[in-house]
């Protein structure tokens, strides 16, 4: 039997870096050739496309807060089904882009339903698959939607949901911390945050080739601790 994959995950807010990061660890994993699949939700499944479609795009009609959250949770159903689990089951890193805590950050916290409920029903959909690793990017909204230049429908909501969205963020993370790193988004550049966490997914229990663990251990994966980082990745960083 081979071995089981491991399950990472970036969340956070809109425009913190979570593209950005997932990218960059994806590229540090090819170059020293792990096998990985990097996904994303929504929409990263033919039924998450039409989700993605319908809850994203600033053309659709008014969705309720209840139907918005069973749309999300859909699309996590047939991701997890379609993709996240064959290869988990392959033994791939999956790097996933937002999965159950933005539903229950945005969904829950943001639009205001009872966290426990929609948390409820994302278990159920996902068969209570949790990620070994979610990785949270902190950042006041403003700055994050800063960057964005068109916003979706989500985005262009007001910023007193994107306060929630941050808040309900943070409770997960507090919740569960050894599952946790909390980076607080701008605290370094891009590769500085990247080396951080490089070091904590090589804490993760998965075969992993001794070329990256050595290369973790260099300058170039992002030597210096960016300021206020915390959560369980700080033991490794000297
Ligand atoms: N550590 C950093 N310091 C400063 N700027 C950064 C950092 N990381 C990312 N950025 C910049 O912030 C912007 C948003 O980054 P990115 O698209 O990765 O965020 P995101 O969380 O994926 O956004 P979205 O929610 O829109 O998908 C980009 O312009 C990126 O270059
Ligand atoms: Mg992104």
């Amino acid at each position: 039997m081979s071995t089981r994959g491991a399950f990472v995950v970036f969340e956070g807010g809109d425009g913190t870096g979570k593209s950005t990061q997932q990218r960059m660890l994806a590229g540090t994993l090819a170059e020293h050739g792990v096998d990985h699949l990097s996904t994303f939700e929504p929409g990263d499944s033919w039924l998450g496309r039409e989700v993605r479609r319908l809850v994203l795009s600033p053309g659709s009609g008014d969705i309720t807060p209840r139907a918005e959250a069973l749309l999300y949770i859909a699309d996590k159903a047939q991701h997890v089904a379609e993709v996240v689990e064959p290869a988990l089951n392959r033994g791939s890193v999956v790097v996933c882009d937002r999965y159950v805590d933005s539903t229950l950050a945005y969904q829950g916290a943001g639009r205001v339903l009872a966290v426990d409920e929609v948390e409820t029903l994302a278990r159920w959909a996902t068969l209570d698959l949790r990620p070994d690793l979610t990785v949270l990017l902190d950042l006041e909204p403003e700055s994050g939607l800063a960057t964005i230049g068109e916003r979706d429908r989500i985005e262009a909501a007001g910023v007193d949901l994107h306060e929630r969205v941050r808040a309900g963020f943070l409770a997960l993370a507090r919740r569960d911390p050894q599952r946790y790193l909390v980076v607080p988004a701008r605290s370094g550049t891009p590769e500085a945050i990247a080396g951080v966490v490089l070091r904590r997914v090589l804490e993760l229990d998965h075969p992993w080739p001794a070329s990256l663990r050595a290369a973790a251990g260099r300058p170039d994966a992002g030597g210096r601790r960016p300021a206020g980082m915390s959560g369980p990745g700080d033991r490794l960083v000297p």
